[in-house]
């Protein structure tokens, strides 16, 4: 297990460089299977769940070249297994798109139940429906915890998704390149990550068109080819930097960032007093909290996009924690996020969660450090940023869940003036 010991307090100066986005990361690794020729990926963020995956492709005999932590070069001419169910690979989310990847390229997979952060319940009945409508029988073995894919031939298909999930917008993908006709996936995703991966399977030779809309058509080709890929800024990282610049004070430029995909999240921040300026190079913003002025209160509810990400849910309510004012912030994608709150009453705040949906906030002038633990990746970002806001020293237990999805986050957070240590306290992983 790992933590952070954190003396709070100390306002935030300089540039943070954020890296690649790890949810479209995730689909392109297991699209980048998809051909027999080497695909390079580069802006590859170095974070733990990213790891996995490549662990997972590379034990089915897939050749994984990491030229550099940024850097990879992935070969699926060599696959000779469709099971991916290893003790690791359950833990992440993402497992599931090596199922659309392995029945387009192979036409079978056996591939572990997904894991993840527990937000909620996160079913994967619209995967599953998607891949069934493409002719794949799908059946789920709860004793072996996964699931068996199988199909002669794909077959492209109309899909309606119930919800727009990211997940099975990116799966569907995945697997439909490959069919024999066209697939129209209607009440697609639209989040960065979505046209991303598109953007990467047609620099494979894909024919995806609409990705960004509701509505995405992919026109199945016969083969791929390989191709070299730079992956999008996180949005998720730079809107996480923004909040700690926000609540815990100063004036950060963050380099690498598509200012497009911030908006929603920059106009939270404008709306309570942080301000936030783009640069004439479009890939900077710069984020100035008033260390001598407290900010105001906001109403946030999270939408798919382009509303208010879900995965900036509990880093905007830590910034509204101490905001002057009444706050609401409602989570309208997932069950149970807000698990974290509890952490954040020990330091001090005044939140009331009402039916795991909807945070009642009363501004606070200050919360202290204490004593506390990360229960998911994203609360574990919000939950450092309230200790670098606190006063006092915060000791923040299993940071592990933070590793998945942050790379080096107490380095960069060091970088622009933090003071946060990292330990070691024993091997155990959540
Ligand atoms: C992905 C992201 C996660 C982000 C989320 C929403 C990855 C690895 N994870 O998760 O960081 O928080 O998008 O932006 O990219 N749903 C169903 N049935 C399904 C699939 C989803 O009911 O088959 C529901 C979920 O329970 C949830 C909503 O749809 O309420 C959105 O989920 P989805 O977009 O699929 O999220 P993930 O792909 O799990």
């Amino acid at each position: 297990m790992n933590r952070y010991i954190i003396n709070g307090g100390k306002p935030l100066h300089g540039e943070v460089v954020i890296g690649g986005a790890k949810n479209a990361a995730l689909g392109i690794i297991a699209g980048a299977i998809l051909t027999d020729e080497p695909v390079t990926i580069e802006n590859l963020p170095d974070v733990s769940d990213i790891n996995v995956l490549l662990d997972a492709i590379a034990g089915i005999g897939a050749t994984v070249d990491r030229v550099d932590p940024h850097k990879v070069v992935i070969c699926g001419k060599t696959i000779s297994s469709v099971i991916v169910n290893s003790e690791v690979i359950q833990k992440i989310r993402a497992s599931y798109y090596l199922l659309g990847a392995l029945v387009g390229k192979k036409g079978r997979a056996q591939v572990a139940m997904p894991g993840g952060c527990d937000i909620g319940s996160r079913p994967i009945d619209q995967h599953l429906k998607g891949l069934r409508a493409l002719g794949v029988q799908c059946d789920e073995n709860e004793d072996e915890n996964c699931i068996y894919a199988s199909v002669s031939e794909l077959h492209g298909n109309g899909i309606f998704l119930d919800v727009a999930s990211v997940g099975a917008t990116i799966n569907i993908m995945l697997a439909a390149v490959l069919a024999k006709g066209t697939t129209t996936i209607e009440n697609a995703a639209k989040e960065p990550h979505i046209v991303d991966v598109a953007n990467f399977l047609n620099s494979m030779g894909a024919r995806i068109k609409g990705a960004g809309t509701d509505v995405i058509r992919i026109f199945g080709v016969d083969s791929l080819k390989g191709t070299e890929y730079s992956i999008i800024p996180d949005q998720i990282e730079a809107g996480t930097f923004m909040c700690a610049v926000a609540a815990a004070k100063g004036d950060v430029v963050l380099k690498n960032v598509i200012p497009r995909h911030l908006e929603a999240i920059s106009s939270k921040l404008e709306e309570i007093g942080v301000k936030v300026e783009e640069f004439e190079s479009g890939t900077e913003v710069r984020i100035v909290s008033d260390e001598n002025s407290r900010l105001g209160s906001s109403t946030v509810r999270t939408r798919v996009y382009p509303g208010f990400p879900t995965d900036m849910q509990p880093q905007i309510t830590v910034v509204l924690m101490l905001g002057n004012g009444n706050s609401t912030v409602t989570e309208n994608i997932f069950e149970n996020r807000f698990r974290y709150v509890e952490e954040l009453r020990k330091m001090g705040a005044d939140i009331e969660v009402k039916d795991n949906k909807t945070a009642k906030i009363h501004g606070v002038e200050a919360v202290h450090g204490t004593k506390i633990d990360v229960p998911d990746l994203r609360a574990g970002a919000a939950l450092t940023i309230a200790a670098l806001s606190a006063d006092g020293t915060t000791t923040l237990d299993w940071i592990d869940y933070i590793e998945r999805g942050y790379e080096d986050f107490d380095g960069k957070l060091r970088g622009i003036g933090a003071d946060i240590t990292k330990e070691t306290v024993n091997d155990e992983k959540p």
